[in-house]
């Protein structure tokens, strides 16, 4: 899947019952987590993760949805020792279940290097935001011996949910609130009106296109 298609439209089945994943995404942006397996040590430590970021999530309208290569029943035990294991109260978005790992295929998801019990592969750890348009704006694919960082994925969706709207582009280890850089095609004029307090950084070579300014409102 590349950057800017429609996300797949799968009709798939979860711990919440059977569902459509655009229509669950609604409106607002959208976060999709595939997981290797049920029962194991790393994706239980991120799946408690994102349920205590759902407030963090909810705040900038983005519904969260996982996927793990087990049953819809594994994942129902599963999600016991995932609260345990958090000292949480519920696991509040869905899971997808892919035993046959139709959908693991058909996204890509395989991690070639690490197989289960029967020899066949698992899932990779994919991370997919998905716009309000549903076309997909991030993915990142991580081994299955890689936990993800859940506090790197909530800054990539306020870059995307800013430079979505602004003419901006958010700099180096950028956190919410700070300097960004003006968009290269923002020339002249425009960029001194759109961003008054825009800053231009001298460079050896002479040209001005290290612009940064406050981040817009
Ligand atoms: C885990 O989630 O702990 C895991 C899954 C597959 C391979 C390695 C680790």
């Amino acid at each position: 899947m590349k950057l800017g298609e429609i996300f797949p439209n799968e009709s798939v089945s979860t711990t919440q019952g059977d569902l459509k994943i655009h229509d669950y995404f609604g409106d607002g942006w959208g976060i999709f987590f595939t997981h290797p397996a049920d029962y194991t040590p790393v994706c239980t430590t991120e799946l408690s993760m994102v349920q205590k970021m759902v407030p963090e999530f909810t705040k900038r309208n983005v519904k969260m949805i996982a996927l793990s290569c087990n049953s819809v029943s594994d994942h129902g035990g599963w999600c016991e020792d995932i609260k345990a294991h958090g000292n949480l109260e519920e696991v509040s978005f869905p899971i997808i279940e892919d035993p046959s790992r139709d959908l693991a295929v058909k996204f890509g998801m395989l991690d070639p290097d690490e197989k289960d019990a029967a020899g066949l592969p698992l899932t990779a750890r994919a991370v997919f935001i998905v716009g309000p348009d549903k076309k997909l704006k991030l993915s990142i694919l991580y081994p299955a011996t890689t936990g993800r960082n859940f506090d790197e994925l909530l800054r990539v969706i306020d870059s995307l949910q800013l430079t979505a709207y602004k003419k901006v582009a958010t700099p180096a280890n950028w956190q919410a609130g700070g300097d960004c850089m003006v968009l290269p095609s923002v020339k002249g004029e425009e960029a001194t009106k759109l961003f008054p307090k825009m800053r231009v950084e001298d460079v050896p070579s002479g040209k001005q296109y290290m612009r940064f300014t406050p981040q817009p409102e």
